[in-house]
Parts: C-alpha cells; sequence; structure tokens
C-alpha cells in the first residue's frame, strides 16, 4: 500500500504537495476519485497536504527509547505490574487493570458513555495518589468540572486540559508528568505538522503514532477516546487498531439503561471480553451479575423464548433468545436476527427444513437477543433452533430450562468449549435443567445442582423439549 509518507521529498517543494487519501482505509491515489480503489468506499477520497518531515521527529522516538537490541532474558516483565482502574467492569476488559505504558483505544457512538466512564475511572486512579491527564477537544473544563460534580467527584491529582493543538498537549505531558492521560477524542486533536483537517485520517494515525510513543518511552498509560461514523466503523478505523495495544467498544443502544464494553483486541489480555455497566444518575455503576440484568424482564412460559448459555471471553452469561414464526404477506419472506449472525439464522433454518421437515418458506422468521447483547459464538445454534421451533409449534419451553450447543449441518449437535462454566452459572441462577451437547458432558463427580440431558441431535433435542 501507498503512504502519503511516501511522496515525502521537502527540498524540491515550491507549493505544498497533496495527495488523494481514502478517509477509511488510508489508501493514496495520486488524483481525486470518487471510489477507493482499495476498500471500495464512495466518496472517501479527501486531499490532503503532504508533511515535510518525518513523523518520529520528537527526540528519542522509537518505542524502547534505545536502538540496540536486548537479550530476551534481560528484557524485565516486571514493567507489567497491573494497576487497577478503580472499576472491576472495566478492568476485566483490559484484561485485569492497566498496563503502565499502554495504548488504549475506546470506541463508541456519540452520547454512550465514553467520556463518562473514563472520567470515573479517572477519579478512582487518582485516589491512588496517581497523577492523572484528561484533555479534551470537545468539551470545556468548566463543562467537564460540571460532569464530574454531578458524578459526585472530588479530584485532586487530575488535571484537565482544553486543547486540540497535539504539540501543545504533548508539552503539557511534560509539564504535568502524569502516570495516565486520556485524550478525548482522537478526531478533534490535530498536528501543526500536518495541515490537514482534524479527524482525517493522516491526522488520526499521527495522533496515535505519537502516542504510542509517548506511552512506550514513559510508561505511561494513555486512553485515546474514538469516535465511530455513522456506518459503525472508528474514522480511520483500520488503521488505528493495529497501533494500540487494546481496542475496545461500547456496544448496544444507548436506548438501554445497561451499556456494555467489549474488548475487540488486547496485546494483554483476552479478546472478546465482556463488561457490563448501568447507567444512572450517577454515572455508570458495574453490573456484576449481568445474567440477573439479561433475564430481568423474561416473560414466563412464552412460546418463542429460550435461555441460553453463553461464555463471552472468560465469563458465562445466561441470555434469553426470542424468535417469532408468523405467516408471510411478503413474496419471499421476511428473516431478521438481532444480536445474532443473520446468516448463521439463514443457515440453521436451511438445516430445520432438511432434517426435521419443518418448511418455513411461507412464514417470516424474526431472532432477537433480548437486552441488546451481541451473541457470535456458535454454542447459541441450539437456542436459536429451539426458540424458532418453539415459536413455530406455539408451544413454550419450560422456564427452568437452559440450552446450548454447536449445530451442524446435518443436525448433530457439537460439543462446546467451557461447558463447566456455563453449567455452573446456570445452577448458580437456580434453573433446574441444562439441555447440552452428548460430547460436553462434564465427568460426574463435577456436577453441579442442576439435571444434565445430553443430546445428540436437534431431533432429539426437539422431543426432550416438546415431547
Ligand atoms: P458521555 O459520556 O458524554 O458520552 P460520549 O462521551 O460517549 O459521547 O455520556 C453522555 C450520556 O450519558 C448522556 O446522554 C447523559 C448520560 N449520563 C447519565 O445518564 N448519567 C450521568 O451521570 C452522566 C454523566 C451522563
Ligand atoms: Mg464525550
Amino acid at each position: 500500500m501507498v503512504s502519503c509518507y511516501s511522496f515525502e521529498n521537502s527540498n524540491s517543494m515550491t507549493k505544498p504537495r497533496t495527495s488523494y487519501i481514502c478517509q477509511s482505509c488510508g489508501y493514496a491515489v495520486s488524483k481525486w476519485m470518487g471510489k477507493c480503489p482499495d476498500c471500495g468506499a464512495w466518496n472517501s477520497i479527501a486531499e490532503e497536504p503532504v508533511r515535510s518531515s518525518g513523523s518520529s521527529d520528537r527526540p528519542g522516538a522509537g518505542i524502547s527509547g534505545s536502538s540496540a537490541a536486548t537479550a530476551f532474558h534481560e528484557v524485565s516483565s516486571q514493567e507489567h505490574v497491573r494497576f487497577s482502574s478503580g472499576l472491576l467492569e472495566f478492568d476485566r476488559v483490559l484484561g485485569g487493570g492497566i498496563v503502565p505504558g499502554s495504548l488504549v483505544l475506546l470506541g463508541g457512538d456519540p452520547g454512550i458513555g465514553k467520556s463518562t466512564l473514563l472520567l470515573q475511572a479517572a477519579e478512582l486512579m487518582q485516589r491512588d495518589g496517581k497523577r492523572l491527564l484528561y484533555v479534551s477537544g470537545e468539551e470545556s473544563e468548566k463543562q467537564i468540572k460540571m460532569r464530574g460534580d454531578r458524578l459526585g467527584i472530588r479530584p485532586s491529582h487530575l488535571f484537565l486540559l482544553t486543547e486540540t493543538c497535539l504539540e501543545r498537549i504533548l508539552e503539557t505531558i511534560d509539564a504535568v508528568q502524569p502516570a495516565v492521560i486520556i485524550l478525548d477524542s482522537v478526531q478533534t486533536v490535530f498536528s501543526e505538522k500536518l495541515g490537514s483537517a482534524p479527524g482525517s485520517i493522516s491526522q488520526v494515525r499521527e495522533v496515535a503514532t505519537q502516542f504510542l510513543l509517548l506511552s512506550k518511552q514513559r510508561s505511561i498509560s494513555a486512553f485515546l477516546i474514538g469516535h465511530i461514523t455513522k456506518d459503525g466503523a472508528l474514522a480511520g478505523p483500520k488503521s488505528l487498531e493495529h497501533i494500540v495495544d487494546t481496542v475496545l467498544y461500547f456496544e448496544g443502544e444507548r436506548y438501554h439503561s445497561h451499556r456494555i464494553v467489549r474488548t475487540v483486541k488486547n496485546r494483554f489480555g483476552a479478546a472478546n471480553e465482556l463488561g457490563v455497566f448501568e447507567m444512572t444518575n450517577e454515572g455508570l455503576i458495574p453490573v456484576d451479575n449481568p445474567s440477573k440484568l439479561f433475564l430481568a424482564e423474561r416473560p414466563a412460559g412464552a412460546a418463542g423464548s429460550v435461555v441460553i448459555g453463553c461464555v463471552e471471553g472468560s465469563r458465562p452469561i445466561l441470555v434469553e433468545l426470542q424468535a417469532l414464526v408468523s405467516g408471510t404477506n411478503y413474496a419471499s419472506p421476511r428473516r431478521m436476527a438481532a444480536g445474532v449472525d443473520p446468516n448463521r439464522v439463514s443457515l440453521l433454518l436451511a438445516m430445520l427444513d432438511k432434517r426435521l421437515g419443518l418448511h418455513l418458506g411461507g412464514s417470516d422468521v424474526y431472532v432477537n437477543v433480548a437486552g441488546g447483547l451481541t451473541v457470535d459464538e456458535p454454542a447459541a445454534d441450539l437456542g436459536i433452533v429451539a426458540s424458532i421451533v418453539s415459536s413455530y409449534r406455539n408451544r413454550a419451553i419450560a422456564p427452568d430450562r437452559v440450552i446450548f450447543g454447536e449445530v451442524g449441518l446435518t443436525g448433530e449437535v457439537r460439543s462446546t468449549s467451557q461447558t463447566p462454566l456455563r453449567i455452573r452459572e446456570a445452577a448458580s441462577m437456580g434453573f433446574k435443567q441444562c439441555i447440552l451437547p452428548h460430547n460436553s458432558l462434564p465427568k460426574p463427580e463435577h456436577q453441579p445442582d442442576i439435571e444434565l440431558i445430553p443430546v445428540r441431535s436437534v431431533q432429539e433435542s426437539m422431543e426432550v423439549l416438546f415431547d
């Protein structure tokens, strides 16, 4: 891929040179085009001035600050002692706390709670005597203070800065010497050296790169807040994800009172980890029992509703899956899935048609995960099938049953990972029966207080559920 830096030739320049860069993938082309030849996005190419100096012109640039190689055994891993953000759920998505010198990107829709979460964490961290710098390019110091007052926080080691110029932010960091920096948001900050508009892909990348160098060289933990564009991508999306150590996204909708933060990438821990918060008048409160939250409004004894046992990262969560099968008014029936993969639903419908003789060609099928959670693990398959069959036959599934298992194309039920975790969660939430893949049945001595019903095929599980 051609990068904008390859056009560099400062000596021969008479007028500022420009190049055309796709704002969605960073691809550079020599003239304007309506469609990016690399990622295929329309209208994403913008003219940007070519910078005249290298991106790493700060003294001592380079992640470790030295250019000599070090023997593996001489590198101390002591630096990776984590400290807590003060919010357990936030620590969980970070892989067990904040690693000094890590660079974290927190993305999400506008108004979902990014600033609130980091301001709360900042306040809790400074209670341990850590110096923090909160840089905002969006809100004035007064606005941040007002939010802080609303959250009831009185920090003394927390410094606020309203600034959008990267060079001046770096100067302030030199002066304040914080242990943690929060940048709200990466899209509002610009480097004077680049000349292109804030939020453009080269600016966003430059800001992230400078923060990367800074965090690695001085062991400062940095949090970058990133906005998500309308189509669900961070502006300058993939180009930031590979620069930073950890990528966290706010998931779900802001119309729910709970907020889900998911780890998309983590160099210091497991990806796919999940943190659940509830947005209240006092800010975000960690939810330590998400199963309870997601099952709170479950209609007892309704056809089409089923509880499935999922594992997100290292955490088991029980969620309610709902399906609605109704006669269609369209020439081609509608298929809609929220919270599960629509392709997976189509595939399972085809399997039901072929293996169970359940012909849904004349029915609309809607599948939804209650509570706005996204479940993309295959263990949800058996639950999807069960909810569809339950709605189609108008037969409710007993409310004290939990179900999970991957379903293959021949209708076989395949084993799932971390089965004991799922069973334990179901037992602790008071469920009486668990329908699970035969191959995942744990050894008898490990069985908790719940009846386990192993199944080998979809056919068999439907008999258990409905006969
Ligand atoms: P905010 O953190 O400003 O969102 P972002 O930085 O992601 O754009 O959150 C704003 C929303 O959160 C706003 O709609 C109001 C709500 N909110 C509360 O409900 N309670 C609170 O204590 C706070 C501070 C915000
Ligand atoms: Mg904000």
